[in-house]
């Protein structure tokens, strides 16, 4: 295929909103609007990808990345002027320019790229993706004269004829860089609106002799936009039924697909079963025969096969197979749990290495910490990492077994098949095979109790 460059108009203020946010960047799940267009843009692997920023600019421009050029439109006159914002942006291109909008989220690569396809067969000057819909009130409806395209006319300068027209425009196009170049300096606000239409572009084009093609597409959710929260509500929900719908037919079970929410990026292997209330966000990668939730949050985090995470939340953090995680557990960032490794139930992790066939089963927090292999870690068992000023390091070798209740004052070394007491508070490190005791020798007073009692009567 041709060189692409992709414009995405994201100008406009969406009033109906009522927000202070720019309306782009609303979110549909974990993710706004104007990052679910530019992930499907990128698909495309342009060669420049232009956003068009005008209302809440610097808003919007702080979630672009490096490789995004944004222009800024001041003033709103119009989809054309929007796009003649871009132009400058385009100098040097030569090839084929897509426009979307940053507030029509759902449209899909593959129709990307059949619209690519059909422009690039038909040798078009312009080809723009339209719809059949019931309802057409709000749309530039298409025009044609015996079939053949003829021009776009906005709903307000519409008769009432052409009104009764359900072919729409759905506002996605590829243009030639050239066509762009030659027309857009030719748009006047000569229309109801006083608007410099993109639309008018394309009579131009046809009425200059080009070929000006359509692509009708089937799938009417693709384009569609939101206006205000009950629509972004509506395309929240078919974004996630789509990524779900595509997963079960990978071979995913999900059990509640009304109560399971995955980022379009996530990817997972077949055989594996996501319960209900679970959220899966970010870079994921589940592997198969995998049970996730129910009700458990992963974000940005790799998950080998044969894990059970249940009512856990996971952020950043590599599981490796066959390990057991949760119930209540909340791994945190830069985590990793190796093979076959338990993380039970009130169990907080951040920044450590839980060895392979190691166990920290219940009521403990490791932070900045490395364990060996089959280390057992005793229930309340808490590392004291911090001291005020610094994260210090707790190292535990292989096949420790650490007492229950034990307070692990960092930084610490713990030598591997060493133990530690129930309760203790460990303060030095314990070298291999030693164990480590650090509490207050226990007192029996003998008889102690009726000896009280007799105080009590007197
Ligand atoms: C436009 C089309 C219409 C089509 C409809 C599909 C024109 C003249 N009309 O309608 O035929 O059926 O889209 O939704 O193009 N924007 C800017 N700067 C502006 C104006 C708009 O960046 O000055 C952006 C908006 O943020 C939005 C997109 O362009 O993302 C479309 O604008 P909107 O006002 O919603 O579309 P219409 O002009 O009503
Ligand atoms: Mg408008």
């Amino acid at each position: 295929m041709s060189d692409v460059a992709i414009v995405v108009l994201a100008a406009g203020k969406g009033t109906r909103m009522k927000s202070e946010l720019p309306k782009v960047l609303h979110k549909i799940g974990s993710k706004t609007m104007l990052e679910e267009v530019l992930f499907t843009a990128n698909k495309l692997n342009p060669k420049r990808l232009v956003v068009v920023v005008g209302f809440g600019a610097d808003k919007v421009k702080a979630t672009l990345s490096e490789d995004v050029i944004a222009v800024t439109q001041k003033v709103q006159l119009g989809t054309g002027h929007a796009m003649m914002q871009a132009l400058p942006a385009l100098d040097g291109f030569e090839g084929n320019v897509m426009i979307l909008y940053g507030d029509v989220p759902l449209l899909s690569f593959q129709t990307l790229k059949n619209l690519l396809k059909k422009h690039l067969e038909t040798k078009a000057a312009v080809t723009v993706l339209t719809a059949l819909v019931d309802d057409p009130t709000g749309y530039g409806r298409i025009i044609r004269d015996e079939g053949t395209f003829l021009k776009i006319v906005e709903q307000k300068d519409a008769s009432a004829k052409e009104k009764q027209i359900k072919e729409i425009n759905s506002g996605v196009y590829c243009f030639t860089s050239k066509a762009l170049r030659e027309y857009l300096p030719l748009l006047s606000p000569q229309n109801k609106q006083g608007e410099y239409y993109l639309t008018d572009v394309l009579s131009l084009a046809k009425s200059d002799g080009k070929v000006v093609e359509t692509l009708i597409t089937e799938d009417l959710e693709e384009i569609l936009g939101a206006n205000n929260r009950l629509q972004l509500a509506e395309l929240a929900n078919l974004r996630n039924k789509r990524k779900l719908t595509e997963l079960m037919l990978g071979g995913v079970t999900i059990f509640d697909p009304n109560n399971t929410y995955i980022d379009n990026e996530v990817e997972i292997d077949p055989d594996t079963t996501i319960e209900p209330g679970t959220f899966i966000y970010g870079k994921c990668h589940v592997a198969s025969n995998t049970v996730i939730g129910p009700y458990s949050t992963l974000i940005d985090t790799d998950v080998g096969s044969n894990v059970t995470i249940e009512r856990s939340v996971i952020v950043k953090a590599i599981i490796h197979s066959g390990a057991q995680i949760g119930p209540f557990a909340h791994i945190r960032p830069e985590t990793t749990v190796c093979e076959d490794a338990k993380v039970g139930n009130f169990v907080e992790l951040k920044n450590s290495t839980i060895g392979k066939g190691s166990k920290a089963s219940h009521l403990t927090y490791l932070g900045d910490t490395k364990l060996g292999e089959n280390v057992n870690i005793g229930a309340g068992t808490i590392t004291c990492n911090f001291d005020g000023c610094n994260k210090n390091q707790t190292e535990i070798g292989n096949n420790a077994f650490i007492g229950s209740n034990s307070s692990l004052v960092a930084p610490l070394t713990i030598g591997k098949n060493a133990f530690t007491g129930a309760g203790s508070t460990i303060t030095k490190d314990i070298p291999e095979n030693a164990l480590g005791i650090g509490r207050a020798k226990q007192i029996n007073y003998k008889d102690w109790a009726n000896k009280k009692k007799k105080r009590k009567d007197i």
